[in-house]
């Protein structure tokens, strides 16, 4: 045997051997930084940058993250968490973990047939499951899942109620409504790579656009989503089906006492990942306040810069009654597709799981304000 031959066998013995599996998994992301760490080099630079973008100077996809820094846990010692739940039950529906996938537009990007292949995710996982806008077919015939529909809306009561039946009769548990969709937004990091926001639906892009992107920059002010999405709306949905329906994209506690108005079920304390516009407040820090105001009538969730189990923590000691996940899991489906969604989704629920028991809290319901402080 000659020397490269010893070394080739040495190495398929090493690597079948339960020690190297250990070492290999060992070297992969321990945390959600990590994966995207990963995911930016195994991605394309235009599909990294739609993902990790924010609009304009990115302020608001930078506070997301940093308000937590100036949230601090004040825990309690000498309660026995030997055993502790992290369960929720939402609209009905029990979880495991407060923690559901966002609605995400674009998941073609990461991998063909990504919104299934995230589905199959959150099956595994006993996840709930916010599908990106009219990816409910998705939902694949037998795939055992909680989902809520995400909708920016419809343009007549009659298109409105005829979605709503359609997700009703399709299975979903909710639907969302995502508010702050007005206009296409600002988007500096797409403008300068020229995405075509075609892309979105065509999926992974084929070699030669990688090269040559298909379209100039487009001017991307002014193109009208839904600029006359009203609380009428919300009649109108509630007229046709039972099910729940949650506003996403709340920031403000009026709009919080509004939704309570017009008998919305829930309300999502959002600003779309900091992608719609820029300078707005932090979800975290804004959450207090749309509690407040909502005044425990309806639940309030919130997204935005959720990377470890502490934040998860921080959002729920402050009143949310559950959070929303956006890009973590498409970092986690870059990495290595379903599992990889199944890992980012278990490493939170791990991270939140041991949290809380550091808290000296059992179990969500016993998390409240006096757990936080806002410093500097
Ligand atoms: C790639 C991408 C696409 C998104 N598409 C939608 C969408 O179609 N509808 C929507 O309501 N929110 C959308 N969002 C916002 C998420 O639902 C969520 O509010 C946000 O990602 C939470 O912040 P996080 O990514 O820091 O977790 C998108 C976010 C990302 C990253």
């Amino acid at each position: 045997m000659n020397r490269r031959d010893a070394f080739r066998s040495l190495m398929s013995f090493v690597s079948a051997s339960p020690l190297f599996a250990q070492s290999a998994d060992l070297m992969g992301p321990v945390n959600v930084h990590e994966f995207e760490a990963l995911a930016k080099q195994k991605l394309h630079k235009l599909a990294y940058d739609f993902i990790a973008g924010g609009v304009e100077d990115e302020l608001t996809l930078r506070a997301n993250r940093e308000a937590y820094k100036h949230w601090y846990l004040v825990p309690r010692v000498m309660t026995d968490v030997s055993k502790v739940d992290t369960s929720v039950e939402l609209f009905g529906v029990k979880a495991p973990a407060p923690i559901l996938v966002a609605p995400t537009g674009g998941k073609n990007l990461v991998l063909p047939n990504a919104e299934a292949i995230v589905a199959r995710a959150c099956a595994k996982t006993s996840t709930l499951f916010c599908t990106g806008s009219g990816a409910e077919r998705a939902i694949e015939d037998g795939t055992s899942i909680h989902w809520w529909s995400n909708t920016t809306g419809q343009p007549t009561k009659e298109s409105a109620q005829s979605y709503a039946r359609r997700i009703e009769e399709r299975g979903a548990k909710a639907i969302t409504v995502t508010v702050d969709n007005q206009y296409q937004s600002n988007r500096d990091r797409n403008n300068r790579n020229r995405f075509d926001y075609g892309y979105m639906s065509t999926g992974v892009l084929a070699e030669d656009e990688k090269r040559a992107p298909r379209n100039p920059a487009k001017a991307a002010m002014w193109q009208p989503h839904t600029p006359n999405l009203t609380w009428d709306y919300i009649d109108w949905v509630r007229g046709a089906t039972n099910l729940p329906v949650i506003i996403k994209g709340v920031l403000s506690p009026e709009d919080g006492e509004l939704a309570v108005k017009h008998g919305a079920h829930g309300v999502i304390v959002s600003n779309h990942g900091g992608r719609q516009q820029d300078g707005v407040i932090a979800t975290i820090d804004a959450l207090p306040e749309v509690v407040q105001a909502v005044g425990g009538k309806i639940p309030v969730l919130m997204d935005g810069g959720i990377r470890r189990g502490s934040d998860i923590v921080k959002a729920m000691a402050l009143g949310a009654k559950a959070v929303l996940v956006g890009r973590a899991p498409l970092w986690g489906l870059a990495c290595f597709g379903q599992a990889g969604v199944e890992r980012v989704l278990g490493l939170l629920g791990a991270e939140l799981k041991l949290d809380l028991a550091l808290c000296g809290k059992a179990n969500l319901g016993e998390l409240n304000a006096k757990m936080v402080r806002r410093i500097g």
